[in-house]
Order: C-alpha cells, then structure tokens, then sequence
C-alpha cells in the first residue's frame, strides 16, 4: 500500500539510516526528508538515494510553526518519523534553551500540524516519535530500563525529549492523535557526528590527539549499531501498537573505558601500529556535570512482540563503523572544519 512519510531530522545520524532503509525497502512509498541542516544536518549522509523517484528532501526548521504546517499541506503525509532534534548531552549544558525550542516547541509544533492536517480522520494513519533512554534518568550497578520506568531525566537534552515523550502521549489521550513512541540506547556507526564518543575519539586516534575520557571512565552505556536502530524503526513504525512505548537496546553494556580501550586496541589494528601505540592518548578530564552513571535497556517487549533482535555483535558493528571512517576520510574532514573547532574549544578547552 502507498503511503506518504514524513521523516524529520533525516539528513542526521539515525535519521539517514532511516530514510535510506524506507526509500529502498518501500519504493510505492513517498519518502519526505524534512531537515533544517543544522550542523549536524548533512545531506552527504544520503547521497546514494538523493536520485531515487520516491525521495524528497524539503529544508524546513521545525521551531517555526509555519514551515512546518506548509510542508504538512505540501505532502499531505500518512506517516510522521520524527527524528530531528539537538541530541548531544555536553551541547546541552551550555545551551539548554536551544533543546527548549528544537526538542520541546518543535515536536508541539509537528503534533499541531499532524492534528490539523488528520482531524476527523485518524485511519491509517500514525505519528512515530524517536526518543531516548535518557529520559529514564540513571541506573545504579544493577537493574534495567523498562518500558514502566518512571521518567527522571538528569540533563537538559533528556528532560527536554522527556517533555517531548509528555508532550505526544497528551495529544494522544486528549486529541486521540495515533502516536507510538520508542527510547533506544546509544547507537554508533557510520555516519555518527565526531561529538559523540566512538566518532570522536576514532577521530582523534588518527589525528593523534588526546582522547578525553570524563571523570573515572566507569560510567555504562549500552551500545547499539545504527543499522539495527533503523530496522527496529521500521518495525515499530509498521507493526506496533498505537499508543504503546517499546524501548529498543542492544544488549550490549560497557563501560567507558573498555570500551575506549577496545576501540584504541582496533584502531593501532587498523592503522598498523604496533599493539597499545595509541594507549597513552587516553587522558583523564573533568567529568561531565549530572553525569549519568549507567544505561541499560530491557528490550524483551520489542523482542517478543515484533520480533526484533540486534543483528550483529558490537565487534562486528565497530570493526564496520571503523572502515566506514577510514573510507570516508573526506566526510570526516568536511564536518570537523568550522563550527566544530569553535565547539571542540569550549568543550575541551580546561
Ligand atoms: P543528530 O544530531 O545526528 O541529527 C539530528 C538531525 O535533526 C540533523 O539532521 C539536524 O539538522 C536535524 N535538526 C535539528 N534541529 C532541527 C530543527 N529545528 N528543525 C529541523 N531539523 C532539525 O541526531 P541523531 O543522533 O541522529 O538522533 C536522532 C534522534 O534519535 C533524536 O531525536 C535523538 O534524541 C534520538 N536518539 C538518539 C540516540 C543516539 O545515540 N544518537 C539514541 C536514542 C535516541
Ligand atoms: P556520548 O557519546 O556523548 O553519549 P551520551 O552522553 O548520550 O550517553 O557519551 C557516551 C559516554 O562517553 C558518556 O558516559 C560520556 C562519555 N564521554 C567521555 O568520556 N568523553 C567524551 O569526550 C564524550 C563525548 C563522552
């Protein structure tokens, strides 16, 4: 069956893998791509389908109300995959009110136009909300994250994609808006924003620069690959049930600093360096305000009801996400040049 999407923030990281795997699993499908570009906006990311008969890409900030009812009467959409956010924690502890009006007003404003535009004729049609564990706040040693977890978001980012989460389960009970929502874990693999950590610090070893690990380095995340993240996407969107949150993880829990040690030991591989060449760059820095100790998702509801399973092992996902930095050299230089150095400063700097 055809059907009109639109997919918000598609030329970022998740959202690129998302927007590659709806254009070419579903070519009877109308795939909008509606990004504002910011910096972690690239269409680079999408190349290989820009051509493609059922890809758009529209430019449009969601912090403006206008722009996006616009576009909502331009396509007419079905579907709503709302991925566009700012998503990195450090940003957002020097810029809280920037996740304010992208995270919070922006997703309002989706909800608006979705309602507008379906009032009196919810069939068929659906408004899928991409959001985080970290709304779920901090695990201590033991225990995971399930889909009952009470929200108590630590950082600015995360309280505002928990307001956003408030935000589009209100328009459901009170407009009956169709919404589902899912919280995934940390995702890395190729195309990821060299902020984060994996990205940044594959960036750094080749540069030869310090990797700068916050506090101890025993803080846990659990890693899950981007490819796997868009899978479990399209299966939400397509078979999950209306007004339900899935969380999505990767069974896959590390901390810190294995994980850097890890990458460190794959990278010297890679590059041909005798074993622990690149050990001394790790540095030991301030930790991060509010630093949340440990994430970890139960992702059985997702496993059970959908199917769902991550389909390679983190070996095999970062041994992929180093080859897709090494053979996209280019890529990496263009989006390190520019606002980024001014960014790396303020974060880095003391
Ligand atoms: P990203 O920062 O790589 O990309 C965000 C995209 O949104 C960019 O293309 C950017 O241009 C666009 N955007 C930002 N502000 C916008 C605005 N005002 N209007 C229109 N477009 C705008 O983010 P990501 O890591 O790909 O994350 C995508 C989504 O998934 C986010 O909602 C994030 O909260 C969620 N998420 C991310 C992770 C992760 O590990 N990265 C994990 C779980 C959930
Ligand atoms: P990050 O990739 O920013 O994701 P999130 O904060 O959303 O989990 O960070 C992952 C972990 O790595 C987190 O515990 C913070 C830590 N980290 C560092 O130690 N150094 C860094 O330079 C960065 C960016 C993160």
């Amino acid at each position: 069956m055809s059907k009109t999407i639109i997919i918000t923030g598609g030329a970022g990281f998740i959202g690129s893998h998302v927007v590659r795997l709806f254009v070419n699993k579903y070519p009877e499908y109308k795939i909008i791509n509606l990004d504002a570009l910011t910096y972690a906006g690239n269409l680079e990311n999408l190349k290989d389908v820009e051509d493609k008969p059922n890809y758009v890409f529209e430019k449009a900030d969601i912090i403006n109300k206008d722009e996006v009812s616009s576009a909502f009467k331009k396509y007419n959409p079905d579907g709503i995959i709302h991925l566009a956010a700012e998503s990195h924690v450090d940003r957002s502890i020097h810029s809280p009110l920037d996740f304010v009006y992208t995270n919070v007003i922006g997703t309002v404003n989706l909800l608006n136009a979705s309602k507008e535009l379906w009032e009196g004729n919810f069939e068929g049609k659906r408004f899928y909300h991409v959001s985080t564990d970290e709304v779920y706040g901090a695990l201590g040693a033991e225990g995971l994250f399930t889909e009952e977890t009470p929200y108590s978001p630590n950082s600015p980012y995360s309280a505002s994609k928990a307001s956003s989460d408030h935000f589009v389960r209100a328009y459901g009970e009170t407009y009956h808006l169709p919404f589902i929502i899912s919280n995934c874990s940390n995702n890395y693999g190729p195309n990821h924003f060299p902020e984060k950590l994996i990205p940044l610090f594959i960036n750094n070893i080749i540069e030869k620069k310090p990797l700068p690990v916050y506090g101890d380095g025993k803080y846990t995340r659990d890693w899950l690959f981007v490819k796997d993240h868009a899978t479990a996407i399209d299966l939400v969107f397509h078979r999950g049930k209306e007004g339900e949150t899935y969380n999505i993880g990767g069974f896959n829990e590390w901390q810190n600093i294995d994980l850097v040690k890890l990458l460190v030991k794959k990278m010297d591989e890679k590059l041909g360096n005798p074993e622990g060449a690149s050990e001394p760059l790790i540095t030991f820095v301030k930790d991060r305000p509010g630093h949340d100790l440990r994430y970890a998702i139960d992702a059985t509801k997702i496993n059970k009801e959908l199917g769902w399973y991550p389909s390679v092992t983190f070996e095999e996902g970062l041994a992929k996400t180093i080859d897709w930095f090494f053979e996209n050299k280019e890529w990496l230089k263009n989006v390190t040049s520019g606002e980024y150095q001014t960014y790396y400063e303020k974060q880095y700097s003391n």
